[in-house]
């Protein structure tokens, strides 16, 4: 190595050393986030590595986080992108590829989804002139069901897409079972529930194409950036056009005729030969991301099963410690599931002799960090209410998840102090209340 790269990357480590918060918990002071990125000192030097070999597009780096995280969840491809939304963007967009013949999804299709969630687990089926139906969830889950998916399949419903909610997984097995039956798509939201299993197996190994998003309060992080994956090589293909511009040649940026056929084709109406470099096949995006981000995904892939483990963890200290809480409905595992949860759902009941304003106000105050089940109810937001979609049943859950819910933080940095200080707070303020 480079004696003064030596020298730099032994300094980050001390520096890494000396901005470690050293001051022991205080309760009541100490800030306890819902969710944050856990970082190392491997992280720190391997960012700063990446920087100083100006690793500043996509790259080496970027092709082999790729393809340790498509093995590791169990996939034959992944694309990583500058976000878990622009994963989204581009997995529904890949149905509405040419390529895919009669199948492609066309506009004023219908997608399933669920009105109680994030909003860029919607937004690309609107962004692509499809039109959203939504169907509720559970309370306790915050999952909906295969029924309610199958009651809402009519003539025009052409896929699903639905996420993990917080990390608990949904009734994926029978909801691929009901897209096979009626020849739907379906796309696997794993942005928050990456290491979740369902049946033993993993989520995001059960639909067409699945997404993963690294924010930093999600399993592991770049920072900002996000992952398709898919074992659909034909699907694969069609989603790094639409990342890369929409060119049709799969050559890295920096290669040049790798397929020794870059100035053989003939496609379009173009003349014969042009570079196929400039050949584009989809109306496309650029939403790739950098070396630097890819490296910090490499040091964090390391730790991921860890990081899993501790989200488990924390959640069933929490789930023991605040069971039988009156008038707290808790978080439930879907049946056949083993979740590596993102958040812990809490909702006060209705008939509360208390409000969810007044509990999460009191746990503010405390400096324990609380957050919306994002959207609550989609369709109530002035985005959506203009937009074409349809309802099917009601959506009572996720009014009460509006007005009721809310949830706190597993991540892996929360200890046990902490935790039992969030149980011990919540139920001196249900205490004060009975
Ligand atoms: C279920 C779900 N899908 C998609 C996203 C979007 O990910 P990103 O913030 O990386 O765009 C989030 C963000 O938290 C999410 O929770």
């Amino acid at each position: 190595m480079n004696v003064h790269k030596g020298l730099i990357l032994d300094e980050t480590a001390k520096f890494h050393q000396d901005a470690q918060d050293t001051r022991p918990f205080v309760p009541g002071t100490t800030e306890i986030w819902p969710a944050g990125a856990v970082l190392d000192e491997r992280d720190r030097t391997a960012l700063v590595e990446a920087a100083l070999e100006m690793r500043i597009a996509a790259g080496p780096s970027s092709r082999r986080f790729e393809s340790r995280f498509a093995r590791k969840l169990g996939h034959r491809k992944a694309h990583l992108t500058n976000s878990g939304s622009s994963a989204n963007l581009l997995a529904m967009t890949a149905f509405t590829s040419h390529l895919l013949e009669d199948r492609r999804l066309r506009p004023g299709d219908e997608v399933i989804t669920v009105a109680a969630g994030f909003p860029t687990t919607v937004n690309p089926i609107i962004q692509n002139g499809l039109v959203p139906v939504f169907v509720d969830v559970e309370l306790g889950t915050y999952n909906t069901t295969a029924e309610r998916v199958a009651r809402a399949i009519g003539p025009k419903t052409r896929a699903i897409m639905i996420a993990h909610a917080l990390g608990n997984p949904f009734e994926v097995a029978e909801i691929a079972q009901l897209a096979q039956e009626h020849d739907l798509f379906l796309i696997e939201d794993n942005c928050d529930a990456v290491g979740s299993t369902y049946d033993g197996k993993l989520t995001g190994t059960f639909g067409d194409i699945t997404t993963v998003s690294f924010y930093p309060a999600h399993h592991l992080t770049m920072g900002e950036g996000g992952c398709v994956l898919t074992s659909n090589l034909a699907l694969a293909r069609i989603v790094e056009s639409l990342r890369d511009w929409g060119r049709d040649c799969w050559c890295e940026p920096g290669e040049t005729n790798k397929c020794l056929k870059r100035f053989n084709y003939q496609m379009g109406t173009l003349p014969e030969g042009y570079d196929h470099k400039y050949i584009f096949s989809h109306v496309g995006y650029n939403l790739k991301a950098t070396d630097i981000q890819a490296a910090l995904g490499l040091t964090q892939l390391d730790k991921l099963d860890g990081f899993c483990d501790a989200r488990r963890r924390n959640w069933r200290r929490l789930r023991d410690g605040l069971d039988g809480v009156p008038y707290l409905i808790l978080p439930e595992a879907t049946p056949r599931s083993d979740p590596s949860w993102f958040g812990f759902a809490l909702t006060v009941d209705p008939e509360a002799p208390y409000s969810r304003a007044a509990l999460v106000d009191f746990l503010e105050g405390r400096k324990i960090g609380t957050r919306r089940l994002f959207a609550g109810n989609l369709t109530r937001h002035p985005a959506y209410i203009d937009q074409p979609h349809r309802i099917v049943g009601d959506l009572t859950n996720s009014d009460v998840i509006t007005d009721q819910t809310f949830w706190i933080g597993v991540y892996p940095a929360l200890t046990e102090e902490m935790l039992d200080y969030v149980i011990s707070s919540v139920k001196e303020f249900v205490g004060g209340h009975a």
